[in-house]
């Protein structure tokens, strides 16, 4: 049975697709930096195979794509902020895998990415627009999968903003945040749907401020309640998020609630 690779298959998406293919059947093949083996042998039905490779370099990505019938490719420079990395990652490393994948079986390329990319000016979003673009032009059967921020990420950048007694709030700033399990069931979805070019995009239920998403992070958290400050945040990305930019209003949207998603991860 052909295999279907999952890069950045160890990460919050990876994981939540990983999952999603496992349950549906397929045999599956995670791509990392870490750990693993140089070539892929073969997956079971019991849970992936790593195989070791880097789309910064090009090192394992002959051996990941080999025999696979499709690549959710989510792996990405997100650990960084140097333009330089991200590109290399994520423009230069799926234009390797591509090359990789169309000298192999030629499989179904899968590719998440992010709702308003193209009207915010941020560097990491300039990045994803120019793979989507590599996506595009791959010559390989394809699928673009556009989605709003996570609640992973959303709590996470809470954990940031919330220092001692005080938590910091964007001022005026609106997201919809969507559950990653949800992204990655939507995209195995779309691994058995075959070649959809780009579909419809995929929000969370609620649109919420960032008010209401510290509400429900205190709520969830307990405890003491933080001294709430109201950073009016400068500039073109800040103005562009305030205006409704990282929002897919009337787009399908999943069920779990950021509330659901702190609910239990706190
Ligand atoms: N987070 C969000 O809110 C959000 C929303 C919409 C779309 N997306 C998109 O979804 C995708 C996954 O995001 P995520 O938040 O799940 O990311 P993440 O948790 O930060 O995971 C990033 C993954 O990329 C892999 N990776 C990084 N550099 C690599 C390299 N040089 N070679 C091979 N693998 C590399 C890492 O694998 P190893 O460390 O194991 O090598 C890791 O598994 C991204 O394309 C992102 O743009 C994210």
């Amino acid at each position: 049975m052909a295999e279907v690779l999952v890069t950045g298959g160890t990460g919050t998406l990876g994981r939540a697709v990983v999952a999603a293919l496992l349950s549906r059947g397929h045999l599956v093949r995670v791509l990392s930096r870490r750990g693993g083996e140089s070539s892929p042998g073969a997956a079971d039905a019991d849970g992936p195979r790593t195989v070791r490779g880097d789309l910064a370099s090009g090192a394992g990505l002959t051996e990941a794509v080999a025999g696979t019938e499709a690549i959710v490719h989510c792996a990405s420079a997100t650990g960084t902020l140097r333009r330089r990395t991200q590109r290399e990652v994520d423009v230069a490393g799926t234009r390797r895998l591509a090359a990789a994948a169309r000298a192999a079986s030629r499989p179904h390329l899968v590719y998440p990415s992010i709702v308003g990319i193209d009207g915010l000016p941020l560097a990491y979003y300039r990045t994803k627009s120019a793979a989507e673009t590599e996506v595009e032009r791959s010559e390989l059967p394809w699928t673009i999968l556009r989605a709003t921020q996570f609640h992973d990420l959303l709590l996470m950048a809470l954990g940031g903003l919330h220092r001692g007694p005080l938590l910091f709030l964007p001022r005026g700033f609106r997201f919809q945040p969507v559950d990653a399990g949800e992204v990655g069931e939507r995209l195995a979805e779309l691994v058995d749907a075959g070649p959809g070019g780009r579909v419809g995009d995929l929000g969370g239920p609620e649109e919420l401020s960032a008010d209401e998403i510290a509400e429900r992070y205190l709520g969830a958290r307990g405890g003491s309640r933080p001294w709430i400050v109201r950073v009016a945040v400068p500039g073109r990305m800040a103005r562009a998020v305030r205006g409704g930019g990282l929002l897919c209003r009337g787009c399908a949207a999943g069920a779990v609630s950021f509330g659901d998603f702190v609910g239990r991860a706190l």
